[in-house]
């Protein structure tokens, strides 16, 4: 199956936020299909840009080859953007910017295992390597599926679907996972969202350890931007956008006072980034071209001189 390309959602918004200039180093921290780098190198700024996809690196390579010398492609994980920038000698730099999830070529490809809607073997892992989603559905215990499916799927009946994907074990194959979730939940062809939605997410989300990625992500752009260099954020739900706000808020010194969150750290560090902006969410006639970009939000931060906080 031939994967549709993948459009960049929010991609002027983006592009405004990080306000690229020719001579300027950015980072793009998830290449993906190359939507946003390609719209920074044509500013004339020099863009680093990492994807943990294996298929991401090689495919890119061809796509953007003619930016060949505005280009470096890093396959690493974004977590390790401040080792692997410092071994290029490449901090400080002026922008960075990160497009959490999956990409469409991930989503439509069945052999990559991420879709309930094609069948292909179980994998789901971003990276090509680690447990893959079959491992852990076979092996975990009903309690830890069911925390998973609770934690990052946000699935309210998440102990009823552990118990029956316990029940049918083995299981290989994304169409039998999804069957699974649908008889154990009823699933009516009305329904607007498929009930095995929530279950691929989140066996997504914890396989791929996306939210201690973003996490680290966030820290690590803090270590590499310069006083004045901007962070650009699109998240595409509610568990990713939290970690975004709070981060933003709190390294800019808007944890409120008597916050039981981290009230030490945020006492002892001044704010390393500058009140962000209002979120950014697509507007209508985005959204009626792609889908996808109805449940993004932009978040855009811009760093100030002081250190990168120690925690
Ligand atoms: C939504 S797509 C990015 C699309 C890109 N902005 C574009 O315009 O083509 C997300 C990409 O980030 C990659 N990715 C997700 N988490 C990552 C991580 N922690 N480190 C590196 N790459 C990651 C995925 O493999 C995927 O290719």
């Amino acid at each position: 199956m031939t994967a549709a390309p993948h459009i960049p959602v929010l991609l002027d918004e983006v592009v405004a936020g990080l306000a690229p200039e020719a001579g300027e180093v950015h980072v793009d921290a998830t290449f993906g299909a190359g939507g946003y780098t390609r719209a920074i190198a044509a500013t004339g700024a020099r863009v680093i840009a990492f994807d943990r996809d294996p298929d991401a690196i090689r495919e890119g390579s061809g796509v953007v080859a003619d930016l060949s010398d505005a280009l470096t492609l890093v396959e690493a994980p974004f977590s390790s953007m401040a080792a692997e920038l410092a071994g290029r000698d490449a901090i400080p730099v002026d922008g960075v910017t990160m497009d959490i999830g999956v990409s469409s070529m991930q989503l439509d490809r069945a052999d990559r295992g991420f879709s309930f809607q094609a069948d292909g073997p179980l994998d789901m892992r971003m990276s090509r390597s680690g447990e893959s989603a079959a491992d852990f559905v076979n092996a975990a215990d009903e309690d830890a599926i069911a925390d998973v499916l609770y934690l990052y799927g946000e699935e309210p009946r998440s102990r009823r679907v552990a118990r029956a994907i316990v029940a049918a074990r083995p299981i290989t194959r994304t169409a039998e996972l999804a069957g699974v979730v649908r008889r154990a939940l009823g699933h009516k062809p009305h329904d607007k969202k498929d009930p095995a939605t929530r279950t691929f997410q989140a066996i997504r989300i914890h396989l791929n350890r996306e939210l201690d990625e973003l996490a680290d992500g966030l820290r690590a752009a803090e270590a590499v931007l310069r006083p004045g260099g901007r962070l650009a954020v699109v998240t595409f739900h509610s568990l990713e956008d939290r970690i975004v706000k709070r981060f933003m808020r709190e390294r800019s010194g808007g944890t409120p006072a008597g916050s039981r969150h981290l009230p030490a750290v945020a006492a002892a560090n001044a704010p390393t980034f500058e009140t962000p902006a209002k979120a950014v969410k697509a507007g209508e006639a985005e959204v009626a071209r792609n889908p996808r970009a109805r449940s993004a939000t932009l978040r855009v931060a811009r760093r100030t001189a002081a250190p990168a906080w120690v925690e």
